[in-house]
């Protein structure tokens, strides 16, 4: 039986998930897709650390011998920042590979861009993972989509902020001492400065704006602060008075026009997101037919994020295929292929 041959771009906490949940759940992706999936390569930066990787697997530090690989059905990609992850899913997919991403930053960026070009190519673009770790908000936005105009989405969606406000507050802890645990715990971006100044919040906030909307602000327009301002004497004498500080990201249409903003905010009892504690995320998304619908889970971490990256890649081999296999027949003439197939066999 043949299998479906991924790429794993980077290998932080994001790219580990992935790659244990594949080996701890092989027998759950046969089931479903009816083919193993092999973890063929994987691009590292120190290719000299012991990662724990099967010998059987190219670790390499060059991403051109893994986009040269023979067959390679599905590349994801969870490297940190625009580039050189936006240049490698580029490469992949004119090469007619399916994409999954997990890098916010990029993808708010370019996001649109890549869509496209996947489409151009007939394959699959899964972005699952760039939004609130392992809850599924963009599938859910989706299928929302066929019959509901959105009218606006509110929500947390930093899981560091919002563990590092919780643990201040729950466990009297400064600031750094509760950065330095979600950083620990695999929650923090590379720069922890994207968690706690807003700015991770405002990617996947414009990621979910393009799906609701259709498009995205002006970003100099959108309102961003993060949570390095607040005290613990100010979440002190915030809890005396019933409330919690709250890192809220919001979009909504307001007469037509994208409306957003990412700030810290004041909550009571009776608001949504004020029992919403440690790593969790919580979206509310209104619509005009279903009304709210809130979702909420592990907002980051090593295997929810890694579990919105393979329910990509289930999504887009059930949806179009496995491609790798029609790339190759595509670059060699009808006799080669012909020959080739008969090896396979
Ligand atoms: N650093 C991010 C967070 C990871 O804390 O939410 C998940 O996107």
């Amino acid at each position: 039986m043949s299998s479906i041959k991924i790429a794993i771009l980077g290998f932080g906490t994001v790219g580990q998930g992935v790659y244990k949940t594949i080996e701890t759940h092989q027998k759950e992706l046969e089931s479903v897709l009816g083919k193993k999936v092999e973890v063929a390569a994987v691009l590292i930066k120190n290719k000299e650390k012991d990662r724990g990787i099967h010998p059987g697997v190219l670790v390499t530090d060059k991403f051109e011998e893994i986009i040269d690989l023979n067959q390679l059905d599905v590349v994801v990609e969870a490297i940190v920042g625009n580039e050189p992850a936006y240049t490698y899913l580029q490469r992949a997919i004119q090469r007619g590979c399916h994409v999954i991403t997990a890098n916010k930053e990029m993808f708010a960026s370019y996001g649109t861009d890549l869509k496209e070009l996947a489409a151009q190519h007939d394959v699959s673009i899964g972005f699952e993972a760039t939004v609130a770790g392992g809850v599924p908000v963009i599938q859910t936005i989706q299928q929302l989509l066929n019959i509901n105009r959105i009218k606006k989405i509110e929500g947390i969606l930093n899981g560091t902020s919002n563990y590092i406000l919780s643990e201040m507050r729950a466990k009297g802890e400064s600031f750094s001492a509760a950065l330095t645990a979600a950083q620990e715990k695999g929650y923090a971006e590379a720069d922890p400065t994207n968690d706690v100044e807003g700015f991770d919040a405002f990617y996947k906030l414009m990621i979910l704006s393009e799906i609701a909307f259709g498009g995205k602000p002006d970003w100099e327009r959108v309102p961003r602060e993060g949570i390095t301002a607040i005290t613990r004497e100010q979440i002190e004498k915030a809890e005396k008075l019933g409330l919690r500080f709250k890192l809220i990201a919001s979009i909504q249409l307001i007469n037509g026009e994208i409306v957003g903003s990412v700030r810290p905010t004041l909550v009571s009892k009776s608001h949504p997101l004020y029992h919403i504690e440690g790593v969790e995320n919580s979206v509310s998304i209104e619509a005009d037919i279903v009304g709210r619908i809130t979702l909420q889970g592990p907002g980051a971490g090593m295997l929810p994020t890694a579990s919105a990256v393979i329910e990509d890649l289930i999504h887009a081999v059930l949806k179009t295929g496995v491609p790798g296999n029609s790339f190759r027949m595509q670059q060699q003439t009808p006799e080669d292929s012909q020959v080739k197939e008969k090896q396979n066999w």
